[in-house]
């Protein structure tokens, strides 16, 4: 099977081989947990590696975030078929009509078109819970159901960050994206001892693959993510 690897050193074998191609995958975790990077970096090597993508950010400004990549050692963003909407400064520049747009609809026409003529294989959504934030849900599982079958059906595979609120009870998304989605990658940070915490990473669910469930220790060292495992006595 056609896979999309993840580039993270170690993972990719963990994960079966990679992620299945035209797969929905939610990446969930709560704040700081390097959603975003682990995100942006599956899609920046990629890219070096052939790919066409697209990275939506809603509430971060394409500055910032490729600042931010490139002192995570992400080189070379300007000159890569890594492709940044901003949907942050089409909003601060179309305040009135923020409110009467249903940012659902507008990102999935926008999605469809640049698929066509770009030819995203790649595309990121940061986050889910901003683009809610942004649009009018009547009834969550039908539009997300719709949603994620839009995503499915373009030739490519989608990767849609999921904000978890710090202390909630479980779950990885707001409505059931978690039933909806291929796979769950999920990012948390473990408790070491009295004072530190751990990166970790773990694969809740990835269709079509045979993949380890277990917590994996998660560092970016240099300019790459790498898996260790975690031993627990
Ligand atoms: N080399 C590194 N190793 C570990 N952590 C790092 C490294 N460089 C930056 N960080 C930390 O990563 C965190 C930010 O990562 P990122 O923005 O990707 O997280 P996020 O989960 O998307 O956050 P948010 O919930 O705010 O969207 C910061 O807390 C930052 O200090
Ligand atoms: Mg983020």
């Amino acid at each position: 099977m056609d896979r999309v690897k993840t580039f993270v050193e170690g993972f990719d074998e963990a994960l079966g081989g990679g992620i299945p191609r035209g797969s929905v995958v939610l990446v969930a975790g709560t704040p700081g947990t390097m959603k975003t990077a682990l995100t942006f970096s599956i899609l920046y090597e990629n890219v070096k590696a052939g790919s066409r993508a697209l990275y939506i950010s809603l509430e971060e400004s394409q500055e910032d975030l490729r600042a931010s990549m490139t002192e995570l050692g992400m080189a070379g963003l300007e000159d890569m078929e890594l492709y940044i909407l901003d949907i942050g400064r089409i909003r601060l520049e179309h305040k009135d009509e923020e409110l009467a747009k249903n940012w659902l609809d507008v990102l999935q026409k926008y999605i469809e078109q640049r698929v066509r003529v770009n030819g995203f294989d790649l595309i990121a959504v940061d986050s889910l819970e901003a683009l809610y934030s942004l649009s009018r849900i009547d009834n969550p599982r039908r539009e997300l159901f719709h949603f994620f079958g839009f995503l499915r059906s373009l030739n490519a595979t989608s990767l849609l960050i999921s904000e978890v609120p710090s202390g909630s009870a479980g779950g990885f998304g707001r409505y059931d994206e978690e039933f909806l989605a291929d796979g769950i990658l999920h990012l948390k940070q473990a408790p070491i001892g009295d004072t530190d915490v751990q990166l970790r990473i773990r694969c809740v669910k990835m269709r079509r693959s045979k993949h380890e469930h277990g917590d994996f220790a998660l560092v970016r060292t240099g300019d790459k993510f790498q898996i260790t495992r975690v031993i627990s006595k």
